[in-house]
């Protein structure tokens, strides 16, 4: 997706060799245009499974998700990372360990809101190590739906994520991949480009 990598170019700040900063657009202050067209294209990209349902995890993914439920006409649900008091007793849950924060925690969902009738695309914003996207993938299998694949809107390809759900059995499609990155050089899996211009860190 030409727009995505021209703003990662533009605007993402690589803070070391394995992290990418990307918050003026996409996952602090969000550009909803470019939201908005990310979840066309992946439901452009998924349009032969009738998925019934999007399913992301909080909170970065939810922008990514609700787009895509809007451009596809169906919900989406959450995975939540704490079992809040006001969540139903009966919920599929799976162990992830974050590899922004270092800590682990369950992922939960709703047993209601997920079931064998089901054809569930899960969408994130990073994939990385794998670690959330695995837990989801369990959850959605735990359910007994029906796994369309994945989208993700970047993917750090020098990361163990997509071979990980590969493994799995899962379709993997990535809006933008990263080949490799450090300070003045972004290359993308496509073309392979190398970008002088993306910002040292501040
Ligand atoms: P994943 O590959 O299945 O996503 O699992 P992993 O554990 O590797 O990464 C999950 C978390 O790390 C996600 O956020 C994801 O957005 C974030 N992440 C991974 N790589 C990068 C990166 O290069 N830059 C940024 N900005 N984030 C990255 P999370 O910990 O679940 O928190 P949240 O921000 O979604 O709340």
């Amino acid at each position: 997706m030409e727009i995505l990598q021209e703003r990662i170019r533009r605007e993402g700040r690589i803070l070391s060799d394995t992290v990418l900063k990307v918050d003026s657009f996409l996952n602090h202050q969000v550009d909803t245009a470019l939201a908005l067209e990310i979840g066309r294209e992946f439901a452009r990209i998924f349009a032969d499974k009738p998925v019934t349902k999007v399913l992301t995890i909080e909170a970065s993914g939810i922008q990514f998700a609700m787009a895509t439920g809007i451009a596809l006409g169906v919900p989406f649900v959450y995975a939540k990372k704490k079992k809040a008091v006001t969540l139903a007793d009966k919920v599929y849950s799976a162990p992830v360990r974050s590899f922004t924060r270092g800590e682990e925690y369950q992922v939960c969902v709703a047993q209601q809101y997920l079931g064998p009738s089901d054809k569930v695309l899960i969408v994130d914003d990073f994939l990385a190590t794998g670690a959330a996207l695995v837990g989801l993938v369990d959850i959605v299998r735990e359910a007994g739906a029906e796994l369309a694949g994945v989208g993700c809107v970047i993917e750090k390809s020098f990361q163990e994520g997509r071979g990980l759900l590969e493994e799995k059995g899962v379709r993997v499609h990535s809006l933008a991949r990263i080949v490799s990155m450090s300070p003045g050089d972004v290359r993308f899996a496509d073309n392979g480009s190398s970008n002088p211009r993306i910002k040292e860190p501040v």
